[in-house]
């Protein structure tokens, strides 16, 4: 890519956001709740319902939604300047550092300027198109990486993930307050690994308690949008780059997905 300068670099970032109806970064107080699992299938949902998604992973020293979407071994292509995001189905497509690595196995090392440009240039020099929704996952914890892209995105809706334990709800409040600060916009709170369904009986088992997530988002005043149960189903489709919801269209994860993504439609729906 040539170089260019920063403004240029800023004019094709606000020119692309233009094109992006909705934006949504999904972050957490904490790293392993979810955060990928919850942005790869929050935006297949919103995919399957025939609007234009584009999935950003702004993980940049562990990026795994490629793996996740089974699409690790492709690379991004490069048209009149550009480069053209990876796409997962007809409605989704993804853009990853993933793409960009030689090796997956290799860290990045990166330095907090180099990592702003990075995720500046996952923004403008990306030829995203007309998309109704960017769906933006983040690395664990209220760092560098969220930061940048509440800064470098107006006008981006935040979702908090959690897990459903009491020790959560500090996380959950960090994550919050965090959002508040950038002035995003909060859609709500997601708890994820909420119950475990006995795929065998049917029996509903609370592995890390139930309702951290709905109390968190009570006390903090922020909408509660849902719980995803455990199920193993979504680690063997992590593993090994199935879709979880495609695979999985009856199961009660899956619902959970598309009643969350109704909500945020209506609630964006309010403003
Ligand atoms: N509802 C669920 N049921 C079962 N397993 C789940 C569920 N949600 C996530 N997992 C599994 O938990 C692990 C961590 O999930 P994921 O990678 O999405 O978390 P993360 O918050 O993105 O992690 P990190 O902070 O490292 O980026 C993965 O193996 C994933 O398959
Ligand atoms: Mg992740």
């Amino acid at each position: 890519m040539e170089q260019q300068t920063l403004s240029e670099l800023d004019k094709r970032v606000s020119q692309n956001l233009a094109k992006i109806k909705n934006r949504i970064l999904i972050f957490s107080g904490k790293g392993g709740v979810g955060k990928s699992t919850v942005a790869a299938n929050l935006a297949l949902a919103l995919s399957e319902k025939g609007m234009q998604v584009g999935l950003l992973d702004v993980d940049i020293h562990g990026p795994n939604l490629a793996k996740m979407l089974g699409v690790e071994n492709e690379r991004m292509g490069i048209s009149e300047n550009y480069l053209l995001p990876v796409r997962v189905t007809e409605n989704l497509k993804l853009v990853s550092m993933a793409f960009l690595l030689e090796s997956p196995d290799l860290p990045v090392i990166w330095r907090g300027p180099m990592k702003m440009k990075a995720i500046q240039q996952f923004l403008g020099d990306v030829k995203w198109g007309e998309l109704d929704w960017l769906v933006v996952d983040s690395p664990p914890g209220t760092g560098d990486e969220p930061l940048s892209i509440a800064q470098l995105i107006p006008a981006t809706a935040a979702i908090i993930v959690t897990t459903p334990q009491e020790v959560s709800l500090l996380d959950s409040k960090k994550a919050v307050l965090f959002a508040r600060k950038l002035n995003l916009k909060i859609l709500g709170i997601i708890e994820n690994m909420s119950e475990f369904i006995c795929p065998y009986c049917g029996k509903r088992i609370d592995l890390f308690k139930k309702g951290g997530g709905e109390r968190a988002a009570k006390e903090l005043g922020v909408p509660f949008l849902g719980r995803i149960p455990i199920d193993p189903r979504i680690v063997e489709s992590g593993d090994s780059g199935e879709p979880f919801i495609l695979n999985q269209p009856d199961s009660e994860a899956t619902k959970a997905f598309n009643n969350i993504v109704e909500r945020i439609i209506n609630q964006l729906k309010k403003d």
